[in-house]
């Protein structure tokens, strides 16, 4: 590990070219990523819906002053993309619509993607409970961008029991039966029992953010994820073989940033564990009254 610039209010730390930066996104970007330097990136901000990042209250005076926000680090983002680069931008559904009308201006949408999950909480009684998180997927230049379809192709499921025939050309043929992920994306949110479980509220799964890299990036690329809380982007883009840049400006969690992605065991005198996690069971009935047996036999 190696620790640069000290005396700046942005801590970096490097490794094998790996980057992580304790900082505010927009100081970061601002002066410490190279324009035009990044092939991906993506963007997982506070929602403006009251969560509490380690004391950071996720909440603006209002929509505008949130979208204001956005638009601040949206534009320097744009500025660090390669002419060949992509980013996914994630926020709440009801900001999406001011990121969507402030990006079509600037870049290329190509799609708009609806993250799925089952709910996990309380079940809304009294309206449509949300299930689902938006994500843009946009390009700097439509015409020349990283698209590695067959990395991320998905059964196509066509309910048919028996393998479909294609009687349409010369000779009939059985249908593929793999295809390009259409843009609902069905993945679960991470659960305390996952092997993946950080202490952090809102962190994205693996495998979702495996797809995002593995399509819209080459191996050696250079992947940036301005918000990374429990840095899974930068953790995936490592075991992929791409390069990172993760800015979080949360200590506690750049800790886990720096234990997950392999740069420190300990900062700061302190060690980097894993979280510890307690797993307890209820007994069923059958299970008690067997115990119940057991122990007069
Ligand atoms: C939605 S979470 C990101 C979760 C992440 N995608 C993951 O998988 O764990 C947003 C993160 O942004 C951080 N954050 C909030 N404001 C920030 C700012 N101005 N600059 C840098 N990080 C910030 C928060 O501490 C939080 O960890």
């Amino acid at each position: 590990m190696n620790e640069l610039n000290p005396s700046s209010t942005i801590r970096e730390f490097v490794q094998d070219g790996d980057r992580i930066l304790q900082s505010d996104c927009i100081e970061a970007l601002r002066n410490q990523v190279k324009p035009g330097s990044v092939d991906l990136i993506f963007a997982d901000p506070p929602y403006n819906i009251g969560k509490n990042f380690n004391g950071m209250l996720d909440r603006w005076s209002s929509n505008e002053a949130y979208a204001s926000w956005c638009e601040e680090w949206l534009q320097l983002c744009v500025k660090s993309l390669s002419l060949t680069g992509s980013m996914y931008i994630m926020t709440s559904t009801q900001a999406m619509p001011y990121l969507d009308c402030f990006l079509r201006e600037r870049v290329e949408i190509l799609s708009r993607i609806v993250w799925h999950y089952d709910s996990s909480g309380v079940q809304a009684k009294k309206y449509y409970g949300s299930l689902y998180e938006p994500i843009l997927h946009c390009v700097k230049n439509k015409s020349n961008y990283t698209f590695n379809s067959s990395d991320i192709l998905v059964e196509a499921k066509t309910g048919a029991k028996r393998k479909l025939i294609d009687y349409r050309g010369t000779e009939p043929k059985p249908y593929k039966t793999k295809k390009v992920p259409g843009n609902v994306w069905y993945y679960p949110r991470v659960r305390y029992r996952m092997p993946e479980y950080e202490e952090h509220p809102t962190q994205k799964p693996e495998s979702m953010i495996s797809r995002i890299v593995l399509a819209s990036s080459n191996p050696g690329d250079v992947v940036m994820d301005p918000f990374s809380g429990s840095f899974t982007t930068c953790a995936v883009s490592k075991k992929l073989g791409r390069k990172f840049i993760g800015i979080e400006q949360d200590i506690d969690y750049v800790k886990i940033g720096l234990r997950r992605c392999g740069f420190a065991r300990n900062l700061d005198g302190q060690q980097l564990n894993s979280p510890v996690k307690i797993f307890t069971r209820q007994a069923s009935s059958s299970e008690n009254s067997a115990g119940l047996f057991a122990g007069k036999a």
